[in-house]
């Protein structure tokens, strides 16, 4: 018996060892090995994108570090979901709203969708499903909120209806709204720099907004009040449609001519109407003066619309045409009792004086 011990002994070391290279070089033999890993490699790669997040905190922006080290501790605690969005940008089109966006999209608590969803507006996207619309949204964590931005919403005659029977009641919503000839100067721009009018001969401003009968009185009547350019720039009109079915506390009302002279203005006034955490500071934002507007010094990953110096693309900030002054007395004239109702039904003024004459 005694000779057999140290047989005995070389056997149970052989056996545990088998065990032990077993257990971790086969692990889906050993269900709770496998999921110690995976907790592991979790953990390892949350630590990893805390890292990245202190990091960039650190130094993009130092005095906020502090603030927001309750922000990053939450976002360890959290995994990535799908949600409906917290906000949506519903308008108006050519009012900054891809520049707020995407500044906003540098909050740490705030995940922007990258493209237009047009799920509201377009019956061929609707028809898919809520399912589709949420699985379009960029994916977040618990402390963060999610914001779109499909400007055509606004106008849209049946968003506010469609928005109301399917998005949770606490959804809130930001527009934009710019000086209303600005606005349809811009998106003629737009139109003018499209693929599609290349080549081909362009209506002139005026005529796409002024009616060709009996224009020599040169007053209000000569606008062409079923153009497009026109329509868009009837804010009171789709404002009206909105708030039978939202009240105002639903919306956050902001001045495109202000997100331009004075973004962090506005971003803050965002943070406070999604309710997170105060981030932008003036220092992170500087104007750049090759592309007449502000532009982003955070080293972020970096949107598609955005060039390496921070700024928006070429397809924001155009040139604008210079208009005969007696069409913007015309246009003036007609925009100037809808912006009165705007006032009174957003319960704010906006100091609009379009000036930009030739
Ligand atoms: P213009 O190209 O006529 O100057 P939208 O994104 O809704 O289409 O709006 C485009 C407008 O955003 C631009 O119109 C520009 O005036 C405005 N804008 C505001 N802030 C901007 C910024 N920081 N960079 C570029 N464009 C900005």
């Amino acid at each position: 018996m005694r000779r057999r011990r140290p047989l005995v002994v070389i056997f149970l070391i052989f056996s545990i060892s088998i065990f032990l290279v077993a257990f971790y070089r086969w692990p889906r033999y050993f269900p709770q090995s496998r999921e110690r890993k995976t907790s592991n490699r979790k953990s390892v790669s949350r630590r990893k994108t805390l890292a990245g997040r202190t990091s960039f905190l650190s130094h993009c922006c130092d005095s906020t570090a502090d603030g927001l080290s309750s922000v990053t501790d939450a976002i360890d605690s959290a995994v990535w979901q799908s949600s409906f969005p917290h906000a949506i940008i519903i308008g108006v089109k050519k009012g900054g709203t891809r520049a707020l966006l995407s500044m906003l999209g540098l909050h740490p608590q705030i995940r922007s969708a990258p493209k237009e969803i047009h799920f509201f507006d377009r019956d061929e996207e609707f028809r898919k499903g809520i399912d589709h619309y949420i699985a379009q949204m960029p994916k977040r964590k618990r402390n963060q909120v999610v914001v779109e931005k499909t400007p055509s919403y606004i106008i849209g005659p049946s968003v506010p209806k469609r928005m109301k029977e399917t998005l949770p009641l606490s959804t809130k919503f930001i527009v934009l709204f710019r000086e209303p000839i600005e606005r349809a100067i811009s998106d003629y721009m737009q139109t003018l720099s499209s693929p599609v009018s290349n080549g081909t001969a362009v209506q002139t401003f005026a005529s796409k907004v002024i009616t060709a009968n009996d224009c020599q009185s040169r007053q209000a009547r000569c606008v062409d009040s079923d153009a497009y350019l026109i329509q868009l720039g009837q804010y009171a009109r789709w404002m009206q449609e909105w708030l039978a079915y939202y009240n105002r506390s639903h919306f956050l009302f902001l001045s495109s001519e202000e997100l331009t002279l004075n973004p962090v203005g506005v971003l803050n006034q965002v943070e406070t109407f999604l309710g997170v955490k105060p981030f932008f500071q003036g220092k992170m934002f500087y104007f750049n003066e090759l592309k007449g507007f502000y532009c982003h010094r955070l080293r972020r990953k970096r949107e598609k619309s955005q060039e390496s110096d921070g700024c928006l693309g070429r397809s924001k900030g155009r040139h604008h045409i210079k208009v005969d002054p007696d069409v913007v007395n015309m246009l003036q004239n007609y925009f100037a009792p809808w912006n009165r109702l705007l006032y009174s039904l957003i319960d704010k003024t906006f100091n609009w004086n379009y000036t930009k004459e030739s």
